[in-house]
């Protein structure tokens, strides 16, 4: 079916390009986008038209580094540095995943939530319980979030949530088989180093290569963190070379953080097509610093972001845009390294998961349609009319979930 969306356009087509059509149109043939026009070309004159009237249409979020278990401890142990608030509250609170009920709501909510806040791709963390990730790939599915969800393997240093060997990876191989979403496909998630045995690395690099499966986790987030991965792995000159050893370090792997990776380690990523994802709520919540985005971008790492809840505490992923914005501005008024603008900041957010996923940037052609459709209308009266790029920063900077009149996602109404 072909159908036109019409409204104020604005997209992010390539990193850092920010571009506005006013009363523009977007053409979709089933859900794909065959086009943007400044007016509708006579061809299409008798298509159906959706008109948003004077709202934005932008791209939706992704999120592409955030833990499902761990929405119910929000705003929780902000004051504790990583690994004390991984053993105080994490490992607790994704201890109640073995009850498949509590799994079902809190999961449901978290999916609905999503994508009532415009997040319609994301990278996930669930935790080690099968049963539980399922339920959270399937409500996903449910609610329209796409993308990639993890069952967490972990057999060390992981508390309450410790599983054996053998289970971890039996287990996995059980969730393998039973995963059949079309938009929601598993990612290998090895919770970090210290949560993992050489035994258990090695088993599920092989199981990557044989299954040909992403991977994600986390690196070089908190200086505490790094120096034990040292004493773990003396053998390693960086903590990289942890995740590399067992063929965990290629081409799509998924890193959280990378807070503190220097210029060898961000080569390593850049050279192998390793993925940083940045998380800016969290990194300044658990005291964790500041990541070197734009020296990641400079050395040719591809960068996303993520909420990282709950170490990050802001699900809208306009709030998470905004905050990478911020601690960038920080960084440079301590390094000098020029901060995000509004457009490289928003691309990061949207266009790069969403292009991690094998979708477009922005509203580029030959791809399906994730969009949000933004009344602005409601927000303080402006002392003077404003450009549609104007319209667009402010909306990054204010907009909530009572702004979000409608998403699409894979090219489906999803909301609205
Ligand atoms: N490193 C290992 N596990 C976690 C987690 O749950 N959150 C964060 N922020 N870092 C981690
Ligand atoms: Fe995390």
């Amino acid at each position: 079916m072909t159908e036109i969306l019409k409204g104020n356009l604005v997209h992010t087509p390539s990193f850092g390009r920010l571009e506005t059509l006013p009363g523009g149109f977007l053409l979709l043939e089933d859900g794909v986008v065959r086009g943007l026009y400044r007016s509708l070309p006579r061809e299409y004159a008798a298509c159906p038209v959706t008109d948003w009237g004077e709202a934005l249409i932008l791209p939706s979020f992704a999120d592409m580094h955030l833990h499902a278990p761990q929405y119910p401890m929000l705003g929780m142990g902000m004051d504790l540095p990583l690994l004390d608030w991984l053993n105080a509250y994490t490992f607790r609170t994704e201890a109640r995943f073995t009850d498949a009920a509590y799994a079902r709501r809190v999961y449901r909510q978290l999916a609905e939530d999503l994508i009532s806040s415009g997040t319609t791709r994301v990278a996930m963390f669930s935790s080690c319980h099968t049963d539980a990730t399922l339920i959270l790939m399937e409500e996903l599915e449910r609610a329209g979030v796409t993308g990639y969800v993890g069952r967490v393997n972990m057999d060390r240093n992981s508390g309450a949530v410790q599983e054996e060997t053998e289970a971890s990876l039996s287990e996995t191989r059980r969730w393998l088989d039973a995963c059949r979403f079309p938009h929601v496909r598993p990612i290998l998630t090895p919770r970090f180093t210290p949560s993992c045995t050489d035994e258990l690395m090695a088993a599920l690099g092989e199981l990557a290569r044989e299954r040909d499966l992403p991977v994600q986790s986390h690196l070089s987030e908190n200086s505490g963190e790094i120096a034990w991965v040292r004493e773990l792995h003396p053998d390693c000159g960086q903590y990289w070379e942890t995740y590399a050893k067992y063929g965990l370090w290629k081409p799509g792997t998924l890193m959280a953080h990378c807070v503190h990776s220097d210029s060898r380690e961000r080569q390593a990523m850049a050279d192998a097509g390793v993925w940083a994802v940045h998380c800016a709520a969290s990194n300044v919540n658990l005291c964790s610093g500041t990541a070197p985005v734009r020296r990641l971008l400079d050395q040719g790492v591809q960068v996303a972001l993520g909420s990282d809840i709950a170490g990050g505490d802001l699900l809208a992923m306009n709030k998470a845009v905004v905050m990478a914005i911020r601690a960038s501005k920080l960084r440079q008024m301590e390094t000098g390294e020029p901060f995000l603008t509004v457009p490289e900041a928003f691309y990061l957010g949207s266009a790069a998961g969403c292009r991690y996923c094998g979708g477009g940037a922005g509203f580029e052609t030959g791809y399906p349609l994730h969009a949000i459709v933004v009344d602005d209308a409601a927000m303080p009266e402006p002392a003077r009319s404003l450009e549609l790029a104007e319209r667009f920063e402010r909306a990054v900077y204010l907009m909530d979930k009572r702004h979000i009149r409608a998403v699409y996602s894979e090219g489906r109404r999803v909301l609205g």
